[in-house]
């Protein structure tokens, strides 16, 4: 996976399960101005979203030297567009990895039904 981290040298690699059986890649990609970089996740959602994926069906991500677990801002924006039951894989390269559910990571995440929205 091509992270760009040149400042964290942390690579993080995730891929989105949609509905429909495609898979959506994406990496972290860093920035001079540090709180401009964007996680590797919201990277892959937004792969997703661009190509027509909406509705997922499990999320992994995998870190180069440690278990790379989504941040909070990740975790709502996956909260978007995922339920509270799907599975959040989480690995370290070669060290194996850990599952939770997006609901046990983001319990009270904001959705667009609590604004009244149907998507
Ligand atoms: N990072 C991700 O891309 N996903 C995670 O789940 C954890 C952290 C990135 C952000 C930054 O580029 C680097 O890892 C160090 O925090």
């Amino acid at each position: 996976m091509p992270a760009y981290c040149p400042y964290s040298k942390f690579q993080v690699g995730a891929c989105l399960l949609a509905e429909d059986g495609r898979t959506f890649k994406g990496c972290n990609f860093e920035n001079a101005s540090y709180s401009a970089g964007i996680c590797a996740e919201r990277c892959a959602v937004a792969n997703a979203v661009v190509n027509g994926a909406r509705r997922f069906k499990a999320i992994a991500v995998v870190g180069s030297t440690a278990v790379a677990w989504p941040c909070g801002i990740c975790l709502q924006v996956l909260r978007e567009f995922c339920g509270p039951d799907m599975p959040v894989i989480a690995g370290a390269f070669g060290k194996g990895y850990r599952v939770r559910t997006l609901g046990e990571l983001l319990p009270e995440g904001l959705t667009p039904e609590d604004l009244g929205v149907n998507v």
